[in-house]
């Protein structure tokens, strides 16, 4: 395949990336729609970075094929460079310069005068917060600081297309919010974002696509929507008046619904995991199930209807859940 698909920022198949014994990217086939979020997820060691250094022309593939707005990364590495910022897992501003040293330099490297660089870097620094550290060596920001400086680094001229690797991890909630509003920022401007994560919830936030990538391989890819539905149609969550009827409650709604039912720790409460394959919609199942506890003299205070989470996709498509990898590694090296 050296066809580009028109309106695809990144298309990719059959993408190979070994190291030794280790198939780091194992045949990922992506499709990136111009002017999205599209969000890679993945446990530790899937293959993200290295998926990305690929796309970003920073490391050659070993098999397959992979396009940037239409250009082979291998063949038109130059054109793709061209297009493309990264921001890595790892950054590359300079810790001895301070924020602002930083950013005039790389607006000046990327070809724009002394003062253009001086008003940019101005900008960005109001932009991500940081006039007031602005003066202040890299090395002493803190860990958010550093992420924003290192994003304002990447769009010191506006790319087509931005790599966002791992953005936010390590952040505090506040600072994962800044990172959040500059990534919407950034593509409200029309810039293609591919971002990697290990957060079930970013992805849920900002991507409209998303791949799920285990051990250099896609197992799943679609909307939010699709990817949850695919693995079960949500789930009914109820609070009773009376905890004594939960047993009973209980019973009635494992079999009115085809549903595993769970007693959760509040003494009221109650949780039935619908099953996707049934032909009635989520809302239908939970319509018959609430007439039948009512039927039952069962009273229900509260009644509400969820879509599966992200993490529940992920343990449903990979058998273990996002820490797996992790508790591994943790195992190793104790
Ligand atoms: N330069 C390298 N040499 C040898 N092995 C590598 C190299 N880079 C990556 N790997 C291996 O390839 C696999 C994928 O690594 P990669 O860094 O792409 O994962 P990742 O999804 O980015 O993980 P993380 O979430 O930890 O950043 C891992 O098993 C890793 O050990
Ligand atoms: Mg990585």
């Amino acid at each position: 395949m050296s066809q580009h698909t028109a309106g695809l920022a990144i298309e990719t198949a059959g993408l190979v990336k070994t190291f030794g014994e280790t198939r780091a990217v194992d045949g990922v086939d992506l499709a990136v729609p111009t002017g999205t979020v599209y969000g890679v997820l993945g446990p530790n060691g899937a293959g993200k970075t290295t998926t990305v250094k690929m796309l970003a022309t920073l490391l050659r593939p070993d098999g397959g094929q992979a396009h940037v707005f239409g250009h082979d990364v291998v063949r038109e590495a130059d054109a793709v460079r061209g297009l493309v910022s990264l921001t890595g897992q790892y950054a590359s501003v300079d810790e001895d310069l301070t924020g602002a040293e930083n950013l005039v330099l790389l607006a000046r490297l990327l070809g724009h005068a002394k003062k253009p660089a001086r008003e940019r870097a101005a900008q960005l620094l109001e932009a991500f917060g940081l006039t007031d550290a602005a003066a202040k060596q890299v090395k002493h920001y803190s860990g958010g600081m550093r992420r924003r400086i290192d994003i304002a680094a990447s769009i010191l001229s506006t790319p087509d297309l931005l790599f966002l690797d791992e953005p936010t991890t390590g952040l505090d909630p506040r600072s994962r919010n800044q990172v959040w509003d500059i990534v919407r920022a950034v593509v409200a401007q029309g810039t293609t974002v591919l971002l990697t994560t290990q957060y079930l919830d970013e992805a849920d936030q900002l991507a409209s696509r998303i791949a799920v990538i285990d051990r250099g391989k896609v197992i799943a890819e679609g909307t939010k929507g699709e990817l949850k539905a695919s693995v079960g149609a949500g789930s009914v969550h109820l609070r009773l008046r009376d905890a004594e009827q939960r047993p009973q409650a209980a019973e009635v709604l494992s079999r009115v619904l085809d549903a595993q039912v769970q007693q959760d720790p509040d003494p009221v409460a109650l949780t039935a995991r619908l099953a996707a394959a049934s032909g009635d919609t989520a809302a239908e199942q939970a319509a018959r199930a609430l007439s039948e506890l009512a039927r039952t003299g069962i009273t229900v205070d509260n009644f509400s209807l969820g879509q599966p989470s992200l993490d529940e996709v992920f343990l449903a498509l990979t058998g273990h859940d996002t820490q797996a990898d992790d508790a591994v590694k943790n195992e190793v090296a104790a």
